[in-house]
């Protein structure tokens, strides 16, 4: 029995990253973990009819940021399951350009789902992936998230180094998001995007988790899908969502996959 888990799996990327695994031949079980009930049933059902290899394909609720949420979902998966061999965090938000809500308004519910709510999730489904076989996390992160963005160097330092804490990184986020607040996220050194911070914090996440979980047998790495033809972009990508999809399947389903890396275009790419 092989479990792959992919959140945000409804519609866009999300959905072709679990039609791509559920035709892999090397899953069991496929969960689109979404918080739709009428999407995700539909989701699940047009992926099992295109997967003809004995993939059983479901939907599951969860919504990321709502903790009791998270806690069913994880209830869930422990009782039918026991174990996630694989978990694809891959739901995510953007406000459009063109949405009128103020950019201090924008911070929260940006930081909210991409990071925060995204980082308790994993964190409360770690013990579950530490039961999987060969068990890989892999987070949807973006380009958004280069470290560059972050105008001081000490900011980048700090995010960047190979000792920083899960702690620590919550601590950043909640100061600029306290700096955005009061508008001073730019002289002190902050990029100027919510959703380019949210992601940059879930790619430092990311090494810290495949640091941690090194012992445990888990490969954690993240991945940019590209600028991709979604309803996030108002389908002004112009990459497919299943090319972009192959970012986060490869290092699903690599043989002796490394850890704590950020792939883009196909590959392992610097941060
Ligand atoms: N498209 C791109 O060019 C691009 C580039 C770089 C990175 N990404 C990243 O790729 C991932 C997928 O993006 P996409 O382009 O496929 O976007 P999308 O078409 O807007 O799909 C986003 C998915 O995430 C789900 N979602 C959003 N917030 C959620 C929450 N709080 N709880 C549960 N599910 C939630 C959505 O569910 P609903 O249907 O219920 O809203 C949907 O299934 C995101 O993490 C995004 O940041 C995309």
């Amino acid at each position: 029995m092989r479990i792959a888990i992919v959140t945000g799996a409804n519609k866009g990327i999300g959905k072709a990253i679990a039609k791509s695994l559920a035709s892999s031949g090397t899953f069991t079980q496929v969960i689109c973990a979404c918080r739709d009930e009428t999407r995700g049933l539909s989701a699940g059902q047009d992926i099992q009819q295109t997967s003809d290899n004995g993939c059983d394909v479901i939907y599951l609720p969860l919504t990321i940021g709502d903790i009791s949420s998270h806690e069913n979902f994880y209830n869930e998966i422990l009782e039918r399951f026991g174990k996630c061999d694989v978990l694809v965090n891959n739901a995510g938000m953007a406000f459009k350009n063109a949405d009128p809500t103020p950019f201090k308004q924008q911070c929260k519910p940006t930081l909210d789902v991409n990071f925060r709510g995204t980082a308790s999730f994993t964190d409360l489904m770690m013990p579950l992936l530490r039961k999987g076989n060969d068990a890989r996390l892999v987070n949807v992160a973006s380009m958004s998230g280069y470290l560059s963005q972050l105008r001081s160097k000490e900011l980048q330092e700090r995010f960047s180094n190979e000792n920083v804490s899960k702690e620590e990184i919550h601590a950043l986020v909640d100061k600029f998001e306290k700096d955005v607040l009061q508008g001073t996220h730019v002289e002190n050194g902050w990029g100027n995007s919510n959703y380019g911070i949210s992601k940059l914090a879930l790619i430092a996440m990311t090494k810290v988790w495949a640091r941690e979980e090194r012992d445990n047998g888990i490969a954690v790495n993240c991945c940019c899908p590209g600028y991709c033809d979604t309803d996030m972009t108002s389908h002004k990508g112009p990459r497919s969502p299943e090319e972009g999809a192959k970012n986060a399947v490869i290092p699903c389903l690599m043989k002796d996959p490394p850890s704590g890396q950020f792939f883009s275009n196909f590959e392992v790419a610097e941060w």
